[in-house]
């Protein structure tokens, strides 16, 4: 049966890279219907409408959502964030935000070979604070960090399962929980239990600012790491620079329990300052298409994407040439 997949090319070069994308997704053979969806900046710009709850329902119905990337540079910062990529991740439940990175041996490095599981819905992102006496001098600001055993416990037992079907089997969790002694507490002693359980894993731990130095200098230290919403966010932007750049760094935000769509996304932004130009890189959208199809259960398609995607250094161009190239070569 033909997997119907919502496409929200959003704003900037956002619909430039998801089209290349698609293009490559074609070449595979896989059938697929695409359902296309207006949203981001643009649409918000021009009609107020950020994520419609007749959307979000549409969403639901879904197999997969492929999303270029949203965000002009006259929305304010936090609509479309919050109200667009965040309602989207809690509403549909993609608890893990997945992120690989390949990159060969260089002169910085033994060679990156690591996949980031960010966990996506809680921490400082679930949107816990508020503002007291707002505009006066005497303002307060509070954002706290919303740590559940539960949300913490499925995403570090995600986390070990994957390092169980890996070679290395090695899982580090990233935290700071030297200061953030609550809910470091919290992440060390739910890792510390769900290992129990998998005691062919080995471990190990770093503080997040330790995790930086370490994937500049050493990042072949690590095979599957997991940490919070925050330091994931931040950790998985180094790691798109140490691995090939901003225009390979791909994800997948999933539900792994499949009770909805998950949803695919290169990691990088819209990047208003060379729309148009065809000097985006569209690689890191081929690969989030490629993680797409794994998930739906089209291993073969997506490895022959992978390889293409890998083997592709050689090719250079404007963003529909390099794609049109990739989805030769599948
Ligand atoms: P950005 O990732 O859009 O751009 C950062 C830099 O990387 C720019 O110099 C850009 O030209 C370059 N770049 C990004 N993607 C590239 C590609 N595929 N090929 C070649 N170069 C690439 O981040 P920035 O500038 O902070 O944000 C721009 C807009 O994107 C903002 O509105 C921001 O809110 C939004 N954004 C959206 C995201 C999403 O939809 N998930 C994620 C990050 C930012
Ligand atoms: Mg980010």
């Amino acid at each position: 049966m033909a997997h119907r997949i919502g496409i929200i090319g959003g704003d900037g070069i956002g619909p430039e890279v998801v089209a290349e994308a698609l293009k490559v997704v074609d070449a595979t053979g896989v059938s697929y219907t695409a359902v296309p969806y207006d949203l981001g900046g643009t649409r918000y710009l021009a009609t107020g409408e950020v994520l419609p709850d007749s959307v979000l329902e549409e969403l639901r119905g879904l197999d997969a959502i492929l999303l270029g990337a949203v965000g002009t540079p006259d929305v304010p910062p936090g609509v479309l964030e919050r109200g667009l990529l965040l309602r989207i991740r809690f509403e549909l439940d993609l608890f893990v935000n997945l992120r690989p990175f390949g990159a060969p041996a260089s002169a910085l490095n033994d060679g990156v070979e690591m996949i980031v599981i960010r966990e996506n819905t809680e921490g400082t992102y679930a949107g816990e604070g508020g503002f007291l006496r707002k505009g006066t001098p005497l303002e307060i600001a509070t954002q706290g960090s919303v740590n559940t055993r539960f949300g913490v416990e499925r995403c570090v037992r995600f986390a070990a399962t994957l390092a169980q079907s890996r070679p290395r089997k090695h899982l580090t969790l990233v935290h700071k929980t030297n200061v953030l002694t609550f809910a470091g507490d919290l992440w060390q002693r739910t890792f510390n239990e769900v290992m129990a359980d998998y005691p062919d894993l080995s471990t190990g731990y770093d503080h997040i600012d330790a995790a930086c130095i370490h994937f500049v200098q050493q990042p072949e230290r690590y095979d599957v790491i997991v940490t919070d919403n925050l330091f994931g966010d931040i950790l998985t932007d180094l790691g798109g620079a140490i691995a090939g750049g901003i225009g390979r760094a791909a994800s997948g935000n999933l539900n792994p329990a499949r009770t909805g769509p998950s949803l695919f996304e290169p990691v990088h932004g819209s990047a208003p300052d060379i729309v148009g130009t065809g000097k985006a890189d569209p690689r890191a959208a081929i690969m989030s298409a490629a993680m797409m199809l794994e998930f739906l259960g089209e291993a073969d398609a997506a490895a022959r994407v992978q390889k293409a995607v890998s083997g592709s250094d050689d090719i250079s161009g404007t963003t529909s040439e390099i794609g049109t190239q990739i989805a030769e070569r599948v």
